[in-house]
């Protein structure tokens, strides 16, 4: 059997570890690994091989930045003939970036059967890039694995077989088990000067946080007010950073004592970071479902979340993009209120294995692709 997954940007990596993992296990499977480039810089793409032991890609398609239109137009015209080239029996996408969308689309069209990891999750907001990219997977999916049991009936509802549904677990999790006694060997804390439960971490890169001047700078207000009281670490993403430079907002970040920024991290690195913080102010997506396993209070900002078992089961608490809002709620935490949590069903590090056992027992059915 012969799978052919694709990477592309920070989150795929992963995502895609554990299940190159478990086929290295299984001789009769065939792994092609092809890295759209969507993301390319060593600190967001090459350091993450490097730490997670993923294969290096077989191939890079070097698409680099751009408008939507044209990453997604760009990795169609550069993927197509790598899929012609190769003809697997499967195309495995995972998440919902702009690679995502654009090499299912292309699968879709020359009929080879596309499993989409992490399919089904919804934010109902279609002001969301990923979202557009979730729902139009999903349209052409024809194997669907799931996180939670919610995405199960998003799928349903939208039309989507039953059989073809399969609820296995949350990949990311599988890395992050795999992976959490080498990170707390890190020496970030040391080299940061912080001490474990004595600080808070912070990320932002969003679109609708980072790219709209007034959102931006309500968000770092409220960060303003809770490094005051707690020092904050804050690897910055570089959509971020552009846009601290463009709004003319660095000076006042620079301004904060209590802030540490610094480069976008590894991941080793940042999960020793995640699991040593008193609190997580984010608007990642991952990061809520990491710090949900990690028992570590999760303040996400934004107005909704593709992820509400974050919030139902886990630490995580929308706090939405408003000063007083965020200030108020890191404040419950820092006074020892925080949100406790419980670990979702399947997020036990075995959702790879588990998705590797279907594919290869629909394939030995013929059963890959629906008609
Ligand atoms: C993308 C994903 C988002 C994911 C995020 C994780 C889409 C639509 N968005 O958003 O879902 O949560 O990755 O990081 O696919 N840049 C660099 N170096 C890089 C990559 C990007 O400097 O290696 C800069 C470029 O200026 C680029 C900007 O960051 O224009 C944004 O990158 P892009 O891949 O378009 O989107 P992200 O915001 O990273």
């Amino acid at each position: 059997m012969k799978i052919l997954s694709i990477v592309g940007a920070r989150p795929n990596f992963m995502k895609i570890a554990p299940f190159a993992h478990a086929i290295r296990k299984c001789p009769s499977v065939k792994h092609v690994i092809v890295h759209t480039g969507q993301h390319y810089d060593q600190k967001m793409s090459t350091s993450f091989f490097e730490d997670l032991d993923i294969p290096m890609p077989d191939i890079n398609l070097e698409v680099g930045s751009g408008s939507h239109a044209q990453q997604t137009a760009e990795i169609m015209k550069r993927f197509e003939p790598v899929l012609l080239e190769h003809k697997p029996d499967v195309l495995v996408v995972v998440g919902d970036v702009n690679s995502t969308i654009a090499c299912s689309l292309v699968a879709a069209k020359l009929s080879i059967p596309i499993a989409h990891i992490e399919a089904g999750l919804r934010s109902f907001d279609k002001d969301m890039p990923e979202e557009i990219n979730r729902i139009l997977t999903d349209r052409i999916t024809d194997v669907f694995f799931t996180t939670c049991i919610e995405a199960n009936a998003h799928l349903v509802a939208e039309g989507a077989a039953k059989n073809r549904i399969f609820f296995v677990g949350n990949v990311m999790i599988d890395t992050l088990m795999h992976n959490l006694k080498r990170a707390n060997k890190s020496q970030i804390l040391s080299s940061l000067h912080l001490q474990p439960k004595g600080y808070a971490l912070v990320t932002l890169h969003r679109p609708s946080n980072v790219d709209d001047k007034h959102n931006l700078t309500n968000i770092l207000n409220a960060i303003n007010v809770i490094q005051e009281k707690i020092p904050v670490v804050f690897p910055i993403h570089p959509r971020t950073k552009k846009n601290f430079e463009l709004f003319g907002l660095t000076s006042m970040v620079q301004g904060m004592k209590g802030l540490k920024l610094v480069e976008p991290l590894g991941y080793l690195d940042f999960l020793c970071l995640t699991n040593g913080a008193k609190m997580v102010v984010t608007d990642s997506g991952g990061i809520q479902e990491e710090t949900t396993v990690l028992k570590i209070p999760c303040l996400t900002v934004r107005e909704n979340t593709e992820r509400p078992i974050t919030i139902k089961e886990g630490t995580n608490v929308l706090v939405g993009v408003k000063t007083k809002k965020i200030v108020s709620e890191a404040q419950k935490v820092l006074s020892g209120k925080a949100k406790k949590g419980r670990i979702p069903k399947y997020w036990d590090g075995k959702a790879s294995e588990r998705i590797l056992n279907i594919l290869v027992s629909l394939h030995n059915k013929g059963k890959l692709r629906v008609k």
